[in-house]
């Protein structure tokens, strides 16, 4: 890819990390009623979806295209906690007996598990609407409205919703290569995209730059999909392998982020954590 990646930079990636997942949690912590204020279980349940969370990588991207930006990332706070509730409420509707069935997330029992059918759904509304709470946040009024409407898009029947619509009623006898990419593309590149952009947005850019922000996030995010189908080798869902070999499903990957790494090119040494996070996903591949 673009630059080696020296053990310098690989460290300095990884405090990146770890400083943005603090801050985040911090401000998500504040920004989520207590879990003794009533209704207390729904509280509960809505933390328990958020803490102590995953890898918190989309966070990180719209963190990542505010450096780009050369801008304070602390900018990016708002669209940072929009998209990781949003991940939040996703993954608590996903294990739902009627959506995927999964009992665990995270090593833990689901959030229906953990408290029942009913609060998880309300739990997982809840966190939705938190989102745009966040949104509404971000102090420039033309950012926030552009931020809500793109949020918007990215969840509703024309992205993540209609991605998992689709995904439910995926016939693999009938699959090709476009069918499965259209599904990744609403149900996971879509909030991807809507992070590094809304980053983008939040520290001030414009035009151009937002665009390549925006191909960034969709390549990212088609990968990140397709390393998960590697990783995962669940033929019961949409899944690349489908249509791939394991060999040519490497191989898509490896030139999505590409791809993506050549966009962020354009800003220069501030593309280093967003270039630095398609490295270590290349690096991830299975
Ligand atoms: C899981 O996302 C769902 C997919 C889109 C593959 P993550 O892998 O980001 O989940 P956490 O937040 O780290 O658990
Ligand atoms: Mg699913």
């Amino acid at each position: 890819m673009s630059r080696p990646a020296s053990s310098a930079r690989q460290q300095e990636l990884d405090d990146f990390l770890a400083a943005s997942r603090e801050r985040l949690d911090s401000h998500l912590d504040e920004a989520l009623p207590a879990a003794t204020q009533h209704p207390a279980e729904l509280h509960q349940a809505m933390r328990y979806a958020v803490f102590p969370g995953g890898k918190r990588v989309r966070p990180a991207l719209a963190f990542g295209a505010a450096i780009a930006a050369r801008a304070d990332p602390e900018l990016a706070m708002p669209v940072a906690g929009a998209v990781e509730l949003v991940h939040a409420c996703s993954l608590a509707l996903d294990d739902l007996p009627s959506q995927d069935d999964n009992p665990v997330r995270r090593g833990q029992p689901a959030v229906h598990i953990a408290f029942d059918h009913s609060t998880a759904v309300l739990a997982g509304s809840a966190l939705l609407v938190e989102a745009f709470a966040q949104c509404m946040r971000l102090s420039d009024p033309t950012a926030a409205t552009a931020v809500g409407a793109r949020l918007t898009s990215a969840i509703g029947s024309g992205g993540l919703i209609g991605g998992q619509v689709d995904d439910l009623a995926f016939n693999p006898a009938e699959t090709r290569l476009e069918d499965v990419e259209f599904i990744h593309l609403r149900k996971t590149a879509a909030l991807f995209s809507f992070s590094v952009w809304g980053g983008g947005v939040s520290a001030g850019l414009s035009g151009e730059q937002l665009g390549r922000l925006d191909t960034f996030g969709r390549a990212y995010g088609l990968a990140f999909q397709i390393v998960d189908d590697l990783l995962d080798e669940d033929l019961d869902e949409c899944s690349i392998l489908h249509v791939f070999t394991r060999e040519q499903a490497r191989g898509h990957v490896r030139e999505l982020l590409h791809k993506a790494v050549h966009e962020v090119e354009a800003f220069g040494p501030g593309d280093w954590v967003l270039a630095g996070m398609a490295q270590r996903l290349e690096g991830m591949i299975p």
